[in-house]
């Protein structure tokens, strides 16, 4: 199992280029399969996640062609025949579950694992079956799989969502658009990710009104062909090395094929924190304050303060002057960074869903545990502050969500090697 070893104390000083997103390109990859012809998604990251998903594709019978040089995605979907995802695929990835509204929008059957556990606590898909029930869809389980069954037409309906979910606004999505009279989604999720699979759909030929509101209004339509499309960059990413200029004494970071748009609350956020931040088009630069200021946050659906940049900015706030509080209010339980981050010698604890830090306090390398991705990431931020060296164990759960981490941070001054234990 892979580790990175970091040496702490190291300025970022140079330019990254932004990945394309993981989270943007995994429903856009599902929806290729709804279409009568091969799709092309460029900008594609190299991330297991991504492999992970494309062999699911390959075992329901689609043609898959990575070309990683390029980031660019073949996928050719005219083979899918076997309408099953199994467990021991759908478990390494939650997303998989993906290919249940793929699959029987397209054919009107699937069999899809249920995805299990998850490392930050609950994470239910009833919202997912509930939804695609309302629509008409014949949902059973059996032995952990769900069997969805779908006639040819099906009528009017709607379905509420809460709370607000991307995976079902995903899912329902995937269902109807094929397969519906009309179907409403009241309260969707209006995430960039599923404004890039509305209008990828609406390319192939769906009929959906309400793009980028929370009311998705979708009117089927017969067949759907297959599209070539730029997939978004990572506004994760983005994220995670904005956080890392500021926060590293002497960090002058420029992020180039951003898109700023997306970063919804975290940007205005981002600035209270005193962060000297500059964007110019797709391109951001960010230098680290002489001090930075505590802000709390709280974690919303979009376009509030992402739940999946929560870790990130409480390893900031370890190094900001003052008191704050990082309150989870999308997944409860995602604080398993904190007794990581405490070993480094951060003075933060956890009341129900709230980080309560006090800052600045200085850290020292140890040997830390990667527990999830996001959580990951964080322990590499501090440990590129920390004195001495630490060795942040188990990152392969970088390698699902971070493209090429260590080769980009090193390329402006970071000192991380991975080691192979
Ligand atoms: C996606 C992202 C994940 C991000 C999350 C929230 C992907 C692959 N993953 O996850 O990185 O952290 O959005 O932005 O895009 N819920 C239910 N029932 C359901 C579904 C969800 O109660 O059937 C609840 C969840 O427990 C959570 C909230 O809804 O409290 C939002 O979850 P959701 O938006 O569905 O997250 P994911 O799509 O799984």
């Amino acid at each position: 199992m892979d580790k990175f070893v970091i040496k702490g104390g190291t300025p970022l000083k140079g330019t990254i280029a932004i990945s394309g997103s993981k989270n943007a390109a995994l429903p856009i990859i599902a929806a290729s399969l709804l279409g009568n012809s091969p799709s092309t998604i460029r900008n594609t990251p190299r991330l297991q996640d991504i492999y992970t998903f494309n062999n699911v594709l390959r075992v329901v019978g689609a043609k898959v062609d990575f070309q990683e040089e390029q980031n660019t995605l073949e996928i050719d979907p005219t083979g899918v025949s076997h309408l099953e995802a199994p467990y021991d695929l759908v478990r390494k990835m939650r997303a998989s579950f993906y290919m249940l509204g793929a699959l029987v929008g397209k054919h009107g059957y699937a069999k899809v694992s249920l995805p299990g556990g998850c490392a930050w606590g609950p994470r239910p898909v009833d919202l997912h079956l509930k939804g695609m029930e309302a629509m008409g869809i014949d949902i059973s389980l059996d032995k952990g799989y769900v069997i969805a069954k779908a006639d040819k037409e099906l009528a009017e309906s709607s379905f509420t969502l809460k709370p607000s979910s991307v995976g079902a606004t995903v899912n329902l999505l995937l269902a109807a658009v094929l397969r519906t009279k009309k179907f409403t989604i009241n309260n969707a999720a209006k995430e960039p990710d599923v404004v890039q699979l509305c209008n990828f759909l609406v390319k192939m030929g769906a009929n959906i009104e309400g793009i980028g509101t929370d009311t998705l209004i979708i009117s089927g339509v017969d067949e759907l062909k297959g599209i070539e499309v730029d997939n978004d960059p990572d506004r994760i990413e983005v994220g995670t090395f904005m956080i890392a200029g500021a926060m590293i004494p002497d960090s002058d970071l420029t992020l180039t094929g951003c898109n700023p748009d997306h970063l919804g609350s975290f940007l205005p956020v981002f600035k209270k924190t005193g962060a000297d931040v500059k964007v110019d088009g797709t391109t951001i630069s960010v230098k680290a304050p002489k001090q930075l200021k505590a802000v709390s946050i709280k974690t919303e659906i979009y376009p509030g303060f992402p739940t999946d940049m929560q870790a990130q900015w409480a390893t900031m706030m370890t190094q900001a002057e003052g008191a704050s509080k990082v309150t989870d209010t999308v997944y409860f339980d995602r604080f398993s960074y904190v007794p990581e981050l405490t070993r480094l010698g951060a003075d933060m604890h956890l009341e129900k869903n709230t980080a309560h830090i006090q800052g600045k306090t200085p850290l020292e390398g140890a040997s830390v545990m990667s527990t999830d991705l996001r959580a990951s990431v964080s322990l590499v931020l501090a440990a590129m502050v920390a004195e001495n060296t630490t060795e942040v164990l188990r990152v392969y759960h970088l390698d699902r969500g971070y493209e090429s981490l260590e080769h980009k941070l090193n390329a402006v001054g970071a000192e991380i090697t991975r080691v192979d234990e």
